[in-house]
């Protein structure tokens, strides 16, 4: 099965390219930028997504079976400082993939996130959207043309995906936490926002899953787990034997963020687990894994 992977620069992107490619996927792997992918097997090109032409000539020319939109602006502060470029990352280049997906009849994955949620979470994929931010708008906007475009789509939805880094590789949260704290910095950690963080593996593992049956659902790949970034800080400062005295507890008002992010969201997993068999890692397991060390 040829897959066409965009943002493969990116903490998801990379970890996604290099996983189907182990599973013998045929893979393009698709970003903007130099290729970051330390393998270099992976046939790569370079493009940006918001030039509508190059985007039809490269679908056309590798003729996919299944395009995985996974690149985005997907910092929730740039997109409220930038609205504008912000939709044309995240939603004009949506639509440009599936004009390209419908020239090559090719299945399209749209890569979404639980900001497309308000308050009141976990929230499962019958829960009506109300995002709380330009970001999660933008997504919701895409995810709409997906919904509309007549192609067989999948949304899938992760949540504050965390995992292992590699050089070339943004650090993920779990990792700015380990390196504070071997640095024996003093690091201030919400415990009022909840959340059911994804190992990347994970997310990974349930699209492999996904590729595998035919069906137009929205699929939640998220953690099991309802957690707190102050709860996940602990855990990770435990696994790897760091002081967890240097994790400071405040709350969401005590640390005014940019933009309003919900204070209980998170999302339920049944269908994922019902229809694909997917089954994530507990945060603990997860993080082991992350730093290679032992369950
Ligand atoms: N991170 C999370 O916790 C989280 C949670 C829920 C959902 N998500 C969603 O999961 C997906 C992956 O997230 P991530 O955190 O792995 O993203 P990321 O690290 O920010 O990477 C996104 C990549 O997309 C590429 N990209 C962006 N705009 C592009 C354009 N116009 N043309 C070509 N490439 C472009 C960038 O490539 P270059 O580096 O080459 O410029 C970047 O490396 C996103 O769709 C995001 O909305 C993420």
């Amino acid at each position: 099965m040829k897959v066409f992977i965009t943002g493969t620069n990116g903490f998801l992107g990379q970890h996604l390219s290099i996983y189907l490619y182990k599973n013998k996927y045929d893979v393009s792997a698709i970003s903007r930028g130099e290729n970051k992918i330390p393998n270099h097997e992976i046939p790569y090109f370079r493009l940006e997504l918001t030039e509508r032409e190059s985007v039809l000539a490269l679908v056309v020319a590798e003729n996919p079976d299944v395009i995985i939109h996974n690149a985005a602006m997907s910092k929730p502060d740039e997109c409220h400082h930038n609205p504008e470029r912000c939709l044309l990352n995240n939603v004009t280049t949506t639509a440009y993939l599936l004009e390209a997906a419908k020239l090559v009849s090719a299945r399209f994955i749209f890569v979404s996130t639980d900001f497309v949620f308000g308050e009141g979470g976990p929230h499962s994929e019958l829960s009506e959207p109300s995002p709380l931010n330009f970001y999660g708008k933008s997504k919701w906007m895409a995810e709409n043309l997906v919904k509309a475009s007549g192609l067989n789509y999948n949304i899938v939805r992760p949540v504050f995906i965390y995992g292992p880094q590699w050089e070339g590789l943004r650090p993920s949260f779990i990792q700015w936490v380990q390196q504070n704290l071997q640095a024996n910095q003093i690091i201030k950690v919400v415990t009022d926002q909840k959340r059911t963080p994804t190992f990347v593996g994970d997310i990974c593992e349930g699209i492999d899953l996904l590729l595998r049956v035919k069906t137009d659902e929205t699929f939640h790949f998220a953690g099991s787990e309802i957690l707190s970034p102050y709860e996940m800080a602990l855990i990770v400062a435990r696994v790897n034997g760091l002081n967890e005295n240097l994790i400071e507890p405040v709350t969401a008002e005590q640390f005014p963020e940019i933009v309003i992010r919900a204070k209980h969201s998170g999302l339920l997993i049944e269908n994922a687990r019902n229809i694909l068999g997917y089954q994530p890692h507990t945060f603990e397991q997860a993080v082991k894994l992350s730093f290679g060390i032992k369950p």
